[in-house]
């Protein structure tokens, strides 16, 4: 298993305001290389697939919503320690919570609209990216 890659998506919130182009530069400029990267719209199956771990959450609904509800860019990336460093670049689930110049607290709306998703381990990383993309997408 890969322990120097993650996956992101910047959610439909942060595609709608216009700020894939910032965030991309943000991830670049952390040091970050790009190993797969597309614009997509969730299905609601794709969803509730891709977020089955929370599905008895009181936020599953709202939360698959969300995630339908327009366009997302979806990406696989590469750095020494990059589950932790790019939880640690895109701050708290609450923008509220997050750190200065984190992403979320840059970009995030709310708890539910919070700009960027982050693998939370190395397992999932690896689910997440075989998820969106096949291998001959992966570089
Ligand atoms: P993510 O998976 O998107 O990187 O976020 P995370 O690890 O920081 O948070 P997680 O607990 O995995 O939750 C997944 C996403 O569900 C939404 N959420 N809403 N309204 C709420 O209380 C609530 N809690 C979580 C957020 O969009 C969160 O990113
Ligand atoms: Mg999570």
């Amino acid at each position: 298993m890969k322990t120097n890659q993650t996956f992101t998506m910047i959610k439909p919130d942060a595609v709608a305001n216009g700020h894939t182009g910032a965030i991309l530069s943000k991830i670049a400029e952390a040091g970050f290389g790009i190993v797969a990267l597309k614009m997509t719209q969730l299905t609601q199956a794709d969803a509730e697939a891709f977020y089955a771990e929370h599905k008895e959450r009181p936020f599953f609904g709202e939360l698959v919503s969300f995630m339908t509800s327009g366009p997302i860019v979806a990406a696989v990336l590469e750095k020494e320690n990059a589950v932790n460093d790019f939880r640690t670049l895109i701050g708290s689930t609450n923008p509220d919570e997050a750190a200065e110049g984190t992403i979320r607290k840059l970009y995030a709306t709310s708890m539910g609209q919070n700009a960027v998703h982050g693998s939370d381990s190395d397992e999932n990383a690896a689910r997440e990216a075989n998820f969106h993309f096949s291998k001959r997408e992966q570089f």
